[in-house]
C-alpha cells in the first residue's frame, strides 16, 4: 500500500528525467523528430556581418550592399566623382527596399534573382534583373541607367543573388514583392489622407513631405527621406501609384511596423497613399511610351494614355474595382494593382 502512495519527489524526478531523455535523444537524432520538416527550419536570412563568402566574391557582394544602402553617396548626387552620379535624387535603395532588401513586404531582394529574366509589360519584353534595377534608377531614383556590365550593376546583382541562394519556396513567396491590401470600392479621400498623414507621418516626413536632413553644415543625406519635392521619386515610379504606395505604407510605415504588426488599416493606407501622391515631384519624360500594350497598364497608373474610358482622376484616386472588372471582362486580364 505504502509503496503505491504518491510521492511528489519521485514524480518530479521522473518528470525531469523524461525531459532530459527527450532533450538528449532530440539533440542526437534530430532527424527522427523533424523528418518531415522542410529546409525552412534550417534556412536563415543572410547577414552581411556573418555570412559573406571569402575573397573576391564576398567583396563584390559587400560592394553591392554598400551601393544599396549608400546609393546617394556612391552613385548619386553626393558621389565625389561626377561621372559616377547616376541617381538623380538623394534617396537610397533601402529607403524603399527596407533593411537592404531583407525585409518582408518591402520588395525584398530575397529570391528576386531567381525570378529574372521575366516578362516586363512596362517595356513589353523579356527583361533582365539589370534592366529592372535600371528601371528603379530612372524612376524611383529619378536618374540615369547604368551600363549593365558595370561593376556597380554587377555588384548589386551579386548581392541579390547571394540573398536569393537556397531560399525555400515558401520563404521566397513570403518575401516576394509587397503585401496586398484590400482595394476599397470607393474613391480615395485625400482629406482623410491628410489627417492620417498628420497623425502618423508628419513627425518624420514633415508637412511638405521633404523629410529631415542629417544635421551639419553641408548636406549629407537624410535621417527621414523625402516623399515629395525635387529629391523624391518621379511621377513614373511605382510608388506614385496609389495601390502600390498603399501596399508599401500599410506594411512598412510608420517606420518600425512590419507585416506582423501593422498600425494603419487598409483604408487609412489607401487614403494616405492618395494624399502623398498629390505632392509635387520630379516629372519623367516620355511616360506616354510606357506599356506599349496599353491593356497591360496597372489600373492605378496615374498617367495616360489608357485603353479605356475611365477618367484620369479615377485612374489616380479610384474607385479601382470597376476598372479591374472592365479588363477582366473585356480582355480576360486579371489585374491586382
Ligand atoms: C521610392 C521607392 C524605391 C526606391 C528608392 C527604389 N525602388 Fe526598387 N522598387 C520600388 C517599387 C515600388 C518596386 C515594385 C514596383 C512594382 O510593383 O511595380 C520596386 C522593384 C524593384 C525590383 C524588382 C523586385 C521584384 O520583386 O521583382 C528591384 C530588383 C529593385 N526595385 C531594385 C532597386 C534598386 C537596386 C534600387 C536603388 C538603385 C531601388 N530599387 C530603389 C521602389 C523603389
Ligand atoms: C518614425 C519616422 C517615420 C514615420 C512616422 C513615417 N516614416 Fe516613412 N520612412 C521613414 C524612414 C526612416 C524611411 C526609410 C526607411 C529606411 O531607410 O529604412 C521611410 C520611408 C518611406 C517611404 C519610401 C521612401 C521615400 O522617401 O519615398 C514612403 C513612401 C514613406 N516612408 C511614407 C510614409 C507614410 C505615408 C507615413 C505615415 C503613414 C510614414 N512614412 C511614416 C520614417 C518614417
Amino acid at each position: 500500500m505504502n509503496a503505491r502512495k504518491f510521492k511528489p519527489y519521485n514524480f518530479i524526478t521522473g518528470f525531469c528525467m523524461g525531459i532530459f531523455g527527450f532533450y538528449v535523444t532530440h539533440t542526437l537524432f534530430p532527424h527522427f523528430f523533424h523528418a518531415n520538416e522542410s529546409a525552412e527550419s534550417t534556412w536563415h536570412l543572410k547577414s552581411i556581418e556573418t555570412d559573406l563568402p571569402p575573397g573576391k566574391e564576398g567583396a563584390m557582394i559587400k560592394y553591392g550592399y554598400i551601393l544599396i544602402t549608400e546609393t546617394a553617396k556612391q552613385i548619386g548626387p553626393l558621389a565625389n566623382d561626377e561621372n559616377m552620379r547616376f541617381a538623380g535624387n538623394n534617396l537610397n535603395c533601402n529607403n524603399c527596399h527596407l533593411s537592404a532588401g531583407r525585409k518582408i513586404g518591402s520588395g525584398s531582394f530575397v529570391g528576386v534573382y531567381n525570378r529574372f529574366p521575366q516578362q516586363r509589360w512596362r517595356e513589353n519584353k523579356i527583361g533582365t534583373l539589370a534592366e529592372r534595377i535600371n528601371g528603379c534608377m530612372e524612376r524611383s531614383m529619378n536618374g540615369k541607367t547604368m551600363d549593365e556590365d558595370s561593376e556597380e550593376i554587377q555588384a548589386m546583382i551579386a548581392y541579390m543573388k547571394w540573398l536569393s541562394q537556397d531560399v525555400p519556396q515558401e520563404m521566397e513567396k513570403l518575401y516576394k514583392g509587397f503585401m496586398p491590401v484590400d482595394i476599397p470600392d470607393f474613391k480615395a479621400d485625400t482629406t482623410i489622407g491628410k489627417l492620417v498623414y498628420q497623425q502618423h507621418c508628419v513627425v518624420c516626413h514633415q508637412s511638405d513631405g521633404q523629410g529631415v536632413v542629417v544635421p551639419g553644415e553641408e548636406f549629407s543625406g537624410y535621417v527621414y527621406p523625402p516623399i515629395a519635392g525635387p529629391d523624391s521619386y518621379n511621377n513614373g515610379a511605382g510608388m506614385n501609384r496609389v495601390l502600390t504606395a498603399a501596399q508599401f505604407i500599410k506594411w512598412n510605415m510608420p517606420f518600425g511596423v512590419s507585416y506582423e504588426n501593422p498600425i494603419l488599416t487598409d483604408e487609412q493606407a489607401y487614403h494616405v497613399a492618395a494624399y502623398i501622391n498629390t505632392f509635387d515631384r520630379p516629372e519623367k519624360v516620355n511616360l506616354q511610351e510606357d506599356f506599349p500594350d496599353k491593356t497591360r497598364k496597372p489600373v492605378s497608373t496615374p498617367y495616360g494614355p489608357w485603353t479605356d474610358n475611365f477618367s484620369a482622376d479615377q485612374h489616380k484616386f479610384g474607385p479601382f474595382p470597376p476598372i479591374i472588372e472592365y479588363y477582366e471582362t473585356e480582355y480576360g486580364i486579371a489585374k491586382n494593382k
